[in-house]
C-alpha cells in the first residue's frame, strides 16, 4: 500500500540550508536520516500496531488527478476523509438532485488502496442547501416534512457507500458546552434528530462504524454532556460506536491534560476514540478559539506575522506540541481507532481562511512544497 513517490529526498533536505546540515552534529545526522527512512516509509506503517493515520483532502486532488498529492496520501495515510464532498450540499444540493461523480472517485481511490475510509458528514447544522429546511412553498418546513428528508438523506447516502465506507460522522457539532445547538435540526424535530440519524445509519449499514463528532472537546461542559449522550444512547441500545474529537488546537490552547480527560473520559464508555481534524495553528488570534464556520474577521496584517516564512523557534514549537499530542494519543492507543489530520499541505488548509480570509498557517505535517516539516520528523521519531 505504501509506495514511495517519486522524490528527490536531498531536495528536501536542501529547503533547511546547507549551513545547517555542514553544523549538524552525528546524532542530528542520525535522526535526519531515521526522518528519512519513515518518509520512505510513511506515518501509517510507522503507526500501523497503534491506529490509522488519517488525512481529510479536497475533491480537487482527485478531480485534477494530482499524482504528486495522491502518491503523498498513499504513501503516508492509510484513512481517508473528504473534506467537503460529502456534506449535505454538495452531494444533496436540493431535494430530488443528487452528486456522486467526485464522491465515487473518492471511495474508489479507497477501495482501490486498501484505505479505510470516513465519510463526513450526514448531519451537521452547516453546509446544508437553503432549501432543506423549507418546505415546498419557501415556508419552514414541518417536523414530519423534514423527518422524512432526514429518512432518505441518511438511508440513500449509507446504503450507497454500504460495506466500503468504513465509518461516517453520523452528526457533526450539535453539542455546546451548556446544552444542545439551537440548530434548525432541534428547533424543527426537537433532539431526537439526533439518535435517528444513528438509528436511520444503522439500519442502512449495520456494520459501519458510526461517530458523534465535535471541536472543543476538551471543554469540561461539552465532555460531560457527550458522556451523558453515549450512557443514555447505550441504555436505550442507540448505535454509536465512536467519538471524534475534532482537534483543530494551537500552541498554546487547548490545555492538554483537559484534551486527554475527555479522550479518557470517551474511551472509559467504551467508545472508540478518533481525533478526526488534527492541525494546529501557529498564527496569534484575539478571538476565542473556535471551529464555528460561521467566525469572520476582518484581515489584520498584525495577526499575519509568517508571510515570508516560519521562523525557526515557532518551527520549534509546532513539532514540539505535534510531539505532546502524539504521546497523548499513544498513550490511549487500546482505544484510539484513528488519528487524521485535517488537510495534508499548508498551502491547501482551511487555517489559512478561517476565520479571517488570506493568512499564512503553518498547521499540518507538509509544506508549501509539500515536502514534510520538522513536525512530520518529529512524529515519525516517536516511533523509532
Ligand atoms: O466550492 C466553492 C467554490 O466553487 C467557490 O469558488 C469558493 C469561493 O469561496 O468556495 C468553495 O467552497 C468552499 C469550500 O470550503 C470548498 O473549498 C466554501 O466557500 C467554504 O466555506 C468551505 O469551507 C469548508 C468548511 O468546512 C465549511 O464546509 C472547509 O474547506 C472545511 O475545511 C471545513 O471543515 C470543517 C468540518 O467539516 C467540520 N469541523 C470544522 C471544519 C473546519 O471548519
Amino acid at each position: 500500500m505504501s509506495k514511495p513517490i517519486k522524490q528527490n529526498r536531498m531536495d528536501r533536505r536542501s529547503f533547511i540550508g546547507k549551513t545547517s546540515i555542514a553544523l549538524a552534529g552525528i546524532a542530528a545526522l542520525k535522526s535526519q536520516a531515521f526522518a528519512m527512512a519513515a518518509e520512505s516509509v510513511g506515518l501509517a506503517e510507522l503507526y500501523k500496531d497503534d491506529f490509522y493515520i488519517g488525512a481529510a483532502f479536497g475533491g480537487r486532488i482527485l478531480m485534477n488527478n494530482d499524482e504528486e498529492m495522491l502518491g503523498i496520501i498513499k504513501r503516508e495515510f492509510n484513512s481517508i476523509s473528504s473534506e467537503n464532498d460529502f456534506k449535505w450540499a454538495s452531494i444533496q444540493p436540493s431535494d430530488d438532485e443528487w452528486r456522486f461523480e467526485v464522491q465515487d472517485k473518492f471511495v474508489k481511490f479507497g477501495l482501490d488502496n486498501n484505505m479505510h475510509m470516513l465519510g463526513h458528514c450526514l448531519v451537521w447544522h452547516s453546509q446544508v442547501p437553503r432549501s432543506l429546511f423549507r418546505d415546498a412553498d419557501g415556508n419552514q418546513i414541518s417536523k414530519e416534512g423534514l423527518l422524512k428528508k432526514l429518512d432518505y438523506h441518511v438511508l440513500t447516502l449509507v446504503d450507497k457507500y454500504k460495506g466500503k465506507m468504513n465509518a461516517w460522522d453520523v452528526v457533526n457539532e450539535a453539542i455546546e458546552e451548556r446544552g444542545w445547538r439551537n440548530s434548525n435540526w432541534v428547533r424543527i424535530i426537537g433532539k431526537e434528530f439526533m439518535e435517528r440519524a444513528f438509528n436511520l445509519a444503522h439500519e442502512a449499514d449495520p456494520n459501519a462504524h458510526l461517530i458523534y463528532n465535535d471541536y472543543n472537546m476538551d471543554k469540561k461542559g461539552k465532555r460531560d454532556q457527550v458522556v451523558e449522550m453515549v450512557k443514555d444512547f447505550k441504555k436505550r441500545g442507540i448505535p454509536i460506536h465512536g467519538i471524534g474529537l475534532q482537534g483543530h488546537v494551537g500552541l498554546d490552547y487547548p490545555d492538554l491534560r483537559e484534551f486527554e480527560a475527555s479522550i479518557k473520559a470517551f474511551a472509559d464508555e467504551g467508545m472508540k476514540v478518533h481525533i478526526t481534524e488534527l492541525d494546529v495553528t501557529v498564527l496569534p488570534y484575539d478571538w476565542g478559539r473556535t471551529a464555528e464556520i460561521s467566525t469572520n474577521r476582518e484581515y489584520a496584517a498584525s495577526l499575519n506575522p509568517y508571510t515570508e516564512g516560519l521562523p525557526k523557534d515557532v518551527d520549534k514549537k509546532l513539532a514540539d506540541r505535534y510531539v505532546e499530542l502524539f504521546k497523548i494519543f499513544l498513550k490511549y492507543r487500546d482505544s484510539m481507532e484513528r488519528v487524521t489530520f485535517w488537510g495534508v499541505s499548508d498551502d491547501q488548509s482551511w487555517k489559512n481562511n478561517f476565520p479571517m480570509r488570506g493568512r499564512t498557517d503553518y498547521p499540518l505535517l507538509f509544506d508549501r512544497e509539500h515536502k514534510p516539516k520538522s513536525c512530520y520528523d518529529a512524529i515519525a521519531a516517536l516511533k523509532k
